[in-house]
C-alpha cells in the first residue's frame, strides 16, 4: 500500500484496500497481533458445542489471530490455517514452530480458490474473513455485482472441501438478512443456523451444516430482500479498527 493511501494512524483511506494483499502483506510485516471483533475466549463455548477434537479443520484468513492456537490448546490439534498474505502465514508458522504447536500446519491459500481436494474438511471456520468481501458493497440490500461474485465463489470453495457432513463456521458482523441469500444460495446444502456473542453488540457465529438441505432449495442470490430491521444504534459502538464501521455492512437502511 502506497503511503498517500494510508491514514495517519495507519488504516487504509479506502476500505476496498482491504481487498488488496498488498494492504494485508504491509500490515502483518508491521503488527504482531490483531483480534478482529472479539477474541477466543468470547466463543470459546461455541466452537466446543460444534468442534470435535478429532475434526480435520481448515482456517481461512488466519491473518495475525490466536484463533486456531486456541483451539490447538483445546484439543483440536488437526488445524490448517490458511491466509492470502504468505507475510502472515509465515509469521504464524514461525509463532506456532517456537510454540512447539507442531499439528498446526499453515499455507497461503486464497479462499476464492481452494488448493485442497474435495470433502477434505469436517470444519472450515473463518473469523472476519467473509466480511471482507462485503467491502465496497454499496447498497447492502443490493450488493454489486462484484460482491455477488466473489462471496458465491468462497462458498462454492468452502462447500467443495467440507466432507459430507461438515459443517462451516463463520463468525461474522454481517448480519443473517444480508448473509441469508448467500449462505442460503442454490447448490449449497447447507442450512443457515447462528448463535449471537458480545456484551452491547452482538456478533455471529454461523453454524452452517454440509447436506442439511437439498441443493436445488434456495434462492439465486441476490434475493429482492424484502425484510428490514430496526436500526441499532449500538453499532455505532463496536471495534476500534473496522472497515465494517466504514463500509454499508452493518447498516440497515
Ligand atoms: C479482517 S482480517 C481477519 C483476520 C483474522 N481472521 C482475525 O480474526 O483476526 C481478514 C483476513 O483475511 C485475509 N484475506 C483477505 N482476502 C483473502 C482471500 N481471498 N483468501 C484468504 N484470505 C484472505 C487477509 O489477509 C486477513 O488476514
Amino acid at each position: 500500500m502506497a503511503e498517500h493511501d494510508r491514514k495517519d494512524d495507519g488504516l487504509p483511506l479506502h476500505t476496498a484496500l482491504y481487498l488488496e494483499p498488498t494492504y494485508w502483506n504491509d500490515r502483518f510485516a508491521r503488527e504482531d497481533h490483531y483480534e478482529w471483533f472479539k477474541d477466543y475466549t468470547h466463543f470459546r463455548h461455541l466452537i466446543l458445542a460444534n468442534v470435535k477434537p478429532t475434526d480435520q479443520v481448515l482456517e481461512v484468513g488466519c491473518g495475525n489471530s490466536q484463533m486456531g492456537i486456541e483451539m490447538y490448546k483445546d484439543g483440536i490439534t488437526q488445524i490448517t490455517r490458511t491466509d492470502l498474505s504468505p507475510v502472515a502465514v509465515k509469521r504464524m508458522e514461525e509463532k506456532s514452530v517456537a510454540l512447539a504447536y507442531k499439528g498446526i500446519r499453515h499455507q497461503v491459500a486464497d479462499m476464492l480458490d481452494l488448493p485442497f481436494e474435495d470433502e477434505t474438511f469436517d470444519v472450515v471456520i473463518e473469523k472476519g474473513t467473509v466480511d471482507v468481501l462485503f467491502v465496497d458493497s454499496g447498497d447492502p440490500w443490493n450488493p454489486s455485482q462484484d460482491v455477488v461474485n466473489r462471496v458465491e465463489k468462497m462458498l462454492k470453495e468452502t462447500h467443495r472441501v467440507l466432507t459430507p457432513n461438515g459443517i462451516f463456521i463463520s463468525i461474522a458482523f454481517g448480519q443473517p438478512h444480508f448473509r441469508r441469500p448467500f449462505f442460503e444460495a442454490k447448490g449449497l446444502t447447507w442450512t443457515m443456523k447462528w448463535d449471537t456473542f458480545g456484551d452491547s453488540f452482538h456478533y455471529f457465529f454461523y453454524k452452517l451444516r454440509k447436506g442439511t438441505k437439498d441443493d436445488n432449495q434456495g434462492p439465486n442470490v441476490p434475493l429482492p430482500l424484502q425484510e428490514k430491521v430496526t436500526f441499532d444504534l449500538e453499532h455505532e459502538f463496536m471495534d476500534d479498527e473496522d472497515f465494517l464501521r466504514q463500509s454499508s455492512l452493518g447498516d440497515n437502511e
